[in-house]
């Protein structure tokens, strides 16, 4: 079993959204596997009531606040994102942490509101290139995850963790499957001294960073990977059914 994740960015209105589904057809989806896609918030609810998305297509949100309400003009709340169809909160995406100077501290509150609706985060960590360079991968991805830790109260709260090295992002440059292995099996490592080895085996840890139809299976086969978070390549139907077929 794998999880097939699609993140949209800032891509796909409402319409955008609607085509995707009708597009993607659930043929593709296999039978054991989890798919969701992370649509901008202002897609979510047409993604929600779109009658082509087969039910299993799962949706999440690209960002909460930490907050549950209140004068935070712009923001959205972990509770808003549920009802308007969220299931999934992706949480300290690189993005978010390089564009929008999101520190660890507020990737862990996020964690703690997303949790709070039941909305299962998505975790996201990942090094720089200057960090890769430097020899920094284990030391920076685990800070990353220990702050996000803090948030999980116990080991039965299901959470997923992303690794996406920043320089893999968008760049056409994947970490090869034995890059991923080696960053997947340091967290894992941490996952069991956290929350044991029973919960560590069950959590699934994605890798996203240049994800394409053509590299997607030999990711996927790799060591700890279980599951892929696609940017570029998910606002695609037939990239992302492709994708999909090679978790099968
Ligand atoms: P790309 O697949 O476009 O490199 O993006 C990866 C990503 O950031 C997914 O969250």
């Amino acid at each position: 079993m794998a999880v097939i994740a699609g993140n949209w960015k800032m891509h796909m209105a409402p319409e955008e959204a609607r085509a995707f589904f009708s597009a993607y057809e659930i043929d593709e989806i296999i039978a054991d596997n989890e798919v969701l896609i992370f649509p901008p918030t202002i897609s979510l609810v047409a993604a929600y009531k779109c009658e082509d998305r087969d039910p299993r297509v799962q949706l999440g949100i690209q960002n909460v606040h930490w907050e549950d309400c209140g004068a935070f003009t712009g923001e959205i709340s972990a509770e808003m994102a549920a009802s308007a169809g969220a299931s999934y909160a992706l949480v300290g995406h690189s993005e978010r942490r390089q564009l929008f100077g999101e520190t660890d501290e507020q990737v862990a509150l996020k964690v703690a509101a997303a949790l709070r609706q039941d909305l299962i985060p998505v975790i996201c960590v990942g090094e720089t290139l200057e960090e890769r360079e430097a020899g920094r991968v284990s030391e920076v991805i685990l800070r990353q995850l220990d702050f996000a830790l803090a948030s999980i109260p116990d080991p039965e709260t299901r959470f997923l963790i992303a690794y996406e090295p920043v320089w893999a992002i968008g760049t056409g440059k994947t970490a090869t499957p034995m890059d991923a292995a080696g960053a997947h099996g340091t967290l894992r490592n941490r996952l069991e001294q956290a929350i044991g080895m029973t919960a560590a085996a069950r959590t699934e840890i994605l890798y996203g960073g240049s994800v394409q139809p053509r590299n997607a299976a030999e990711l996927l086969a790799a060591q700890d990977v279980d599951g892929v978070l696609v940017g570029g390549a998910s606002v695609n139907p037939q990239s992302f059914g492709d994708i999909t077929r090679a978790a099968g």
